[in-house]
């Protein structure tokens, strides 16, 4: 065991426990904080890498929560240093997070790099932070464990359950036909967010948490627990005592993300009928890890995964009563066969090990395969002439009429168009018009934004029409809902057809044939391309302009291309 556990052996050991000149720094400065010998000596050292910040709403419990990881740190034997990495702010940051994830996974990797760590806690949740942080790790990969934020409690006003998102969208519509007043708009704004947690409907946050405790970098149940409960703070020291034996075992993330691990992570986002943002995080995590995972995957396992969680915006309940139902544990015992049993996760068990004993306490939240809310996944994998490379649509959040339909396009060229004109009552639209937004994808954005639930024109709101078929490069939030086809590959600003489309044109979805046509003759195409401009990109310096010259399309994960995989850095030289 000696042996086993040598700590001549920990990569921290070339920075404190060599006898030189600059261990002698390293050792007197950690001194200097506070620290002695018994502290960091022969110990795992453990970056707690958090993205808390005055401006992110949904790890305000960050502060307290390092300390409960730190505890655990301590409890077995390591020497923990919280590390502030930058916060992803889903409501606040502009144009879109999304701009960002990249940045933030750079930042993680050479956090993980540049400093003396064996191991890390990534501390993350809202939305954006979540794939980043594991892209960083992946890329890194030194031993890593994934703490996330956990969901905030039911939202309440006037004796209704409000989810984060999808409530205000719906609520939102209501005030446009004046079917709640200001002040009732007015209560709602102070009820639906009102405790620590990130989004509590099944939107991008709950569904890559999820993702990520299946894919086996969170402890087992972690992902369900709300922020506020007392067994989050348990959590948060159970994953402190983790990472310390996975620093000591060399398990690393590498090592858990196999091609068996993503599928599984794309079975349970299937299964939870989650966000359509977790394709482009799956794929960009896939190639961090060097795991072949495409469109094609999406829509294969889709077709065979019944949509088991009863959860906002699909269904009717909130990530709250999903964890008193059995939690993300419950719901992969269900799926059962369906999953890879036998891969190893973080804590040195088989998944399988780990969903032993899960039980489901509420079969209206947590379905059966019989019971189930759609027999098929809840995402389509869509291709034709207006999307070569691909687009998605979730398909339960739709209207299941509208699945086949083809209509004339209403073409708006960026969002401040849309802005523009969308409630122009001489708007030439009817309910069976196909809106079309583009200058809204990775670069064209810039950053893919949220912007892919275009509005419905406010005369149609008012003779009731709810739905619509809508069409973009955009991304959209995990909480929306309606007949959306998103991150049409390749976007409009790098001259995919969608820029190609004229107001009046016909457009054809048909999810069951999973095809996106733009009924237009292609000699007549080919002559507006020949007319075509690229956009010139406002972003002529920093980090977009660097960011927009390296970033992938929507169909390959949005990673800048210097990013992709794993190694090819040295390991830093110390002197
Ligand atoms: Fe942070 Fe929704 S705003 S998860
Ligand atoms: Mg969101």
């Amino acid at each position: 065991m000696t042996t086993h556990r040598d700590p001549t052996r920990l990569r921290s050991h070339r920075w404190f426990g060599v006898n030189d000149l600059r261990s002698f720094g390293h050792r007197s400065r950690a001194k200097q904080m506070g620290f002695d010998r018994q502290d960091f000596a022969g110990k795992p050292v453990i970056g707690i890498i958090n993205t808390w910040s005055d401006i992110n709403p949904c790890h305000t419990h960050f502060k307290q929560r390092v300390e409960d990881a730190k505890r655990g740190v301590y409890q077995a034997g390591g020497f923990p240093l919280e590390i502030p990495a930058m916060s992803l702010s889903e409501p606040f940051q502009k144009p879109t997070t999304m701009l960002y994830r990249n940045l933030l996974a750079l930042e993680v990797e050479e956090l993980m790099r540049s400093y003396p760590l064996d191991g890390v806690v990534l501390m993350g949740g809202c939305d954006k932070t979540t794939p980043a942080l594991v892209m960083g790790a992946l890329s890194a990969d030194l031993p890593a464990i994934f703490l996330p934020a956990g969901p905030m409690l039911r939202g309440r006003w006037a004796g209704q359950v409000l989810g984060s998102g999808s409530d205000t969208w719906k609520y939102w519509a209501k005030l446009r036909t004046g079917e709640i007043t200001q002040e009732q708009w007015e209560g709602i704004e102070d009820g639906i967010a009102r405790s620590p947690g990130h989004c509590m409907t099944m939107g991008t946050a709950s569904t890559m948490t999820s993702a990520v405790e299946a894919m086996g970098l969170s402890l087992p149940g972690a992902a369900s627990i709300p922020a506020a409960f007392s067994a989050h703070a348990q959590m948060g020291a159970a994953t402190g005592r983790e990472i310390v034996e996975m620093v000591w075992e060399g398990r690393t993330p590498g090592s858990l993300v196999t091609r068996e691990s993503v599928a599984d992570a794309v079975t349970v986002v299937l299964a939870l009928a989650g966000s359509t943002n977790s394709v482009i995080h799956l794929l960009a995590i896939a190639g961090r890890a060097g795991v072949e995972l495409t469109l094609a995957d999406f829509d294969e396992l889709s077709r065979r995964v019944p949509v088991l969680a009863n959860l906002r915006p699909s269904g009717t309940y909130l990530m709250e009563d999903f964890y008193d139902a059995g939690g993300l544990r419950g719901l992969m015992a269900r799926l059962g066969d369906l999953l890879h049993l036998d891969r190893p996760t973080v804590n040195g068990r088989t998944l399988g090990e780990n969903l032993a004993g899960a039980q489901v306490y509420d079969d209206d939240v947590i379905r059966t395969p019989e019971t189930a809310l759609s027999t098929e996944g809840g995402l389509a994998i869509l291709r034709g002439s207006l999307a070569p490379d691909g687009a998605v649509i979730k398909t339960t959040a739709a209207t299941p009429s509208l699945l086949r339909h083809t209509g004339p396009a209403v073409v708006f060229d960026d969002y401040d168009d849309l802005a523009a004109r969308i409630d122009d009552p001489d708007l030439d639209v009817t309910a069976d018009s196909v809106l079309v937004l583009r200058g809204s994808g990775p670069v064209g954005g810039p950053g893919m934004p949220e912007w892919g639930m275009l509005p419905i024109p406010r005369k149609l709101l008012a003779q009731g029409v709810e739905d619509m078929v809508r069409i973009s490069d955009a991304r959209m939030s995990g909480t929306s809902y309606g007949t959306c086809v998103l991150h049409v590959a390749p976007e409009s600003a790098v001259g995919g057809p969608l820029a190609l489309v004229r107001t009046g044109d016909l457009i054809e979805l048909d999810v069951a044939r999973r095809r996106l046509e733009l009924l237009v003759d292609p000699a007549e195409l080919e002559r507006r391309r020949a007319d075509w401009r690229p956009p010139v990109s406002p972003y002529q310096r920093g980090y977009a302009r660097a960011a927009l010259s390296r970033m992938g399309q929507a169909d390959t994960g949005c990673d800048f291309d210097f990013l992709e995989g794993r190694g090819g850095n040295p390991e830093p030289a110390i002197h």
